[in-house]
C-alpha cells in the first residue's frame, strides 16, 4: 500500500478568497499547498476592471505567509458593461488570466452578473481572438427550472450554443456536479474543460438533506445524486486531461452558514488536497492524482507546471471545526470540521 506520495505542487483553479480580514485568514490555507489559484471576482464590490484586479492581487499577495511563492491568478467579473479593451489590456499586462461568467443571481454576490448573454458577445469575441479563457458558473437561473436541473439546463440552453458560436474560445465549466456535465466536457474537450471540487466527490443531496438539514454542505451548484457523485469520481480519477482540480473553497462566517437563509459555499481550503487524496485512494487511483491536481489544469490554461513538489502521507488527523478571523466574523466553519481525514501533507 502506498504510504507516501510526492507530486508536482498542485494549483487550485477556483477559489474564493474574499477580502480584508477574511482574506487574511483564508489565503494562507491555500498558499500552504497550492502554487497558484484562480481567484474568484465575486467580492461585495466585484472585480470588473483591470485596475480593480491589480489592487485586489496586491491585497491577496499581502495576505500570504512570509516567504510564500503562492500566486493568485485574477479573473474579470463579466457584466453587461465589461469593456473589451480594458479586458485585453489587463490580459496583455498579465493582470487578468480569465473571464468569469455569473448568470445574474445564480449565487453569492452574483447580483451584478449577466442576464443576457448576447450582451457579452463583444467581450467573448475579443477573448477568443486574444486566447483568453472563459470560465463559467454553469447554472440556468430561470426560477421555473428545478434547482437540481439547473446545470443540465445551462448546458442545453447556453453552453452548447456558446461553444458553436465561439469555436475558438477556450472555456472551463466550473464545479461540475452532474453525470451530464461530465459527459458534455468529455465530448467538447479540448475546447471545454471542467473542474471538480473535493466536496462534490464526497457529498450527495441526501447527505445534505436526508439526515437533518446540513447548511455546512450547502453550496451552489448544490450536490446531486449518488449516480452523479459516482460519475464525478470516475471522471476525476480517469486520468483524462479534461477534468482538473478546482476546490470552489468558499468561506462564510459561522453566523451566515447557520442563518436563515443559510449562505451557499463550503470552505475546503484547509482540507482540500487531503480530501482529494483520500478520494483517489478510495478509488485505487493515487497514481492519477498528480495529473488531476497539478498538470491538466495548468496545461488547459497554457501555464507551465509548478517547479517544485509536495508530499502527502497516509496518516489520520482531526480537522479543526473552524478557523478564526479577526473582527466581528469571528469564525469560519471548515468542511469536515471535527472529523478525521486519512491523508495529510508532510510539512
Ligand atoms: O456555493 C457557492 N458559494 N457557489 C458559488 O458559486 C459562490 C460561492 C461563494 O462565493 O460563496
Ligand atoms: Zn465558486
Amino acid at each position: 500500500m502506498t504510504e507516501r506520495l510526492t507530486i508536482t505542487r498542485p494549483d487550485d483553479f477556483h477559489v474564493h478568497f474574499r477580502d480584508g480580514a477574511m482574506a487574511a485568514a483564508v489565503v494562507p490555507h491555500t498558499a500552504r499547498v497550492f502554487g497558484r489559484a484562480i481567484a474568484m471576482p465575486n467580492l461585495a464590490v466585484p472585480v470588473e476592471t483591470a485596475a480593480q484586479a491589480a489592487e485586489y492581487r496586491e491585497r491577496l499577495r499581502a495576505a500570504r505567509p512570509p516567504g510564500s511563492r503562492f500566486e493568485p491568478l485574477m479573473t474579470c467579473y463579466l457584466t453587461h458593461d465589461t469593456d473589451p479593451d480594458d479586458v485585453e489590456r489587463g490580459f496583455r499586462d498579465g493582470l487578468f488570466t480569465a473571464l468569469k461568467l455569473y448568470p445574474a443571481h445564480a449565487t453569492t454576490n452574483a447580483a451584478h452578473g449577466v442576464t443576457d448573454l448576447r450582451r457579452i458577445d463583444r467581450v467573448l469575441e475579443r477573448a477568443e481572438k486574444i486566447g483568453m479563457l472563459f470560465l463559467m458558473h454553469g447554472e440556468e437561473v430561470d426560477p421555473a427550472i428545478d434547482i437540481f436541473d439547473r446545470e443540465e439546463a445551462f448546458i442545453d440552453l447556453r453552453l452548447g450554443p456558446l461553444t458553436e458560436r465561439f469555436p475558438g474560445l477556450k472555456m472551463v465549466m466550473e464545479h461540475l456536479t452532474t453525470a451530464a456535465a461530465v459527459d458534455f466536457v468529455s465530448a467538447k474537450f479540448p475546447q471545454v474543460a471542467g473542474t471538480i471540487t473535493a466536496h462534490h466527490l464526497e457529498v450527495t443531496r441526501t447527505d445534505m438533506l436526508g439526515h437533518g438539514m446540513r447548511p455546512d454542505l450547502y453550496c451552489m451548484p448544490v450536490a446531486k445524486t449518488e449516480r452523479d457523485r459516482k460519475a464525478l469520481r470516475a471522471a476525476a480519477t480517469s486520468g483524462e486531461p479534461c477534468y482538473f482540480l478546482g476546490t470552489d473553497s468558499a468561506p462564510h462566517p459561522l453566523a451566515r452558514k447557520a442563518a436563515m437563509p443559510a449562505a451557499a459555499g463550503v470552505f475546503t481550503a484547509p482540507v482540500a488536497i487531503e480530501t482529494y487524496a483520500s478520494v483517489f485512494d478510495e478509488e485505487g487511483a493515487l497514481d492519477k492524482l498528480e495529473g488531476f491536481a497539478s498538470l491538466f489544469g495548468a496545461r488547459h490554461y497554457g501555464l507551465a507546471p509548478n517547479p517544485d513538489t509536495i508530499t502527502l502521507e497516509r496518516a489520520g488527523w482531526t480537522v479543526p471545526a473552524t478557523i478564526a478571523v479577526d473582527g466581528p466574523d469571528a469564525a469560519i466553519p471548515v468542511y469536515r470540521g471535527g472529523g478525521q481525514v486519512r491523508w495529510r501533507v508532510v510539512e
